[in-house]
């Protein structure tokens, strides 16, 4: 595995658009829109995390990679209202996010999650792995915390699966708010996340990881968490959810 090139810009679509058709109008009007655009993007230059009932038909028209939000950590069989990895892959999904601080705080919890990246990961689907602190403290406690959260996430892992796995660093102060971490915070944090994986794989596997940042990017400072932050690309709510906003930053990355 190398360390990509071209940016991992992601959108986490929530809860929205409210119905097919407009997921299916969005879809259309940012490929077109990316087909004008002045730079010259590799075919796939986006991925959208979107419900997962949106998945088979915008796969057939998207250009770029489709996955689900959250998945069930429960293997085949007598749980209502689940939906396993073998069955969002089967739909068409690309990758999936797992342990989106939403998520987390409905009550998904450390064991759930292991669970969860293990079948995820077992089932060869991209995860993207979302860690993130609530608040900071001055001493930088909460980077151990941060750096243990992993740990436990990734405790079911064996490590020949890791190469699909994606990690996206979401302080949880930033998400849909006004404030995004620095570009300067979020390096500290790629280093930390580093070497939590490093204690995992090795420094050289760990190295190769992609790191995401996610939490308040907008059109204006998307660029420079990839130049400055250290990150290999974004995960991106709200600004995600617009779709010239969407296009403007998938440009401006794939430019950075
Ligand atoms: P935001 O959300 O970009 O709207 O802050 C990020 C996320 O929840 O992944």
């Amino acid at each position: 595995m190398n360390k990509r090139t071209s940016p991992i810009i992601i959108g986490n679509w929530k809860t929205t658009p409210a119905t097919l058709s407009l997921a299916v109008k969005f879809v259309k009007q940012l490929d077109k829109k990316l087909e004008k655009g002045k730079i010259k993007l590799s075919k796939k230059s986006y991925y959208l995390a979107v419900p997962d009932i949106f998945i088979p038909t915008l796969k057939e028209i998207s250009g770029g990679y489709i996955g689900s939000q959250n998945i069930s950590g429960v293997s085949l069989g007598q749980t209502t209202g689940e939906t396993i990895p073998s069955q969002i892959l089967s739909g068409g999904a690309d990758f999936t996010i797992i342990g989106h601080s939403e998520v987390r705080a409905r009550g998904e919890t450390a064991d759930d999650r292991a669970h969860k990246v293990a079948l995820s990961l077992q089932s060869r689907l991209t995860t993207i792995l979302c860690v993130g602190e609530l608040v900071r403290d001055k001493e930088g406690k909460y980077l151990g915390e941060l750096e243990d959260d992993l740990k436990q996430s990734l405790l079911l892992v064996s490590k020949n699966l890791f190469e699909n796995l994606i990690i996206a660093y979401e302080p949880v102060w930033a998400i849909g708010g006004t404030t995004p971490a620095t570009p300067q915070e979020c390096f500290e944090v790629v280093i930390a996340i580093r070497r939590a994986l490093a204690s995992l794989v090795g420094i050289d596997y760990a190295k190769k990881i992609h790191v995401l940042y996610g939490g308040t990017v907008t059109k204006n400072n998307a660029k420079t968490f990839i130049e400055e932050g250290d990150v290999d690309g974004l995960l991106i709510g709200r600004s995600s959810q617009d779709v010239e906003t969407f296009e403007e930053i998938i440009n401006a990355c794939h430019s950075a």
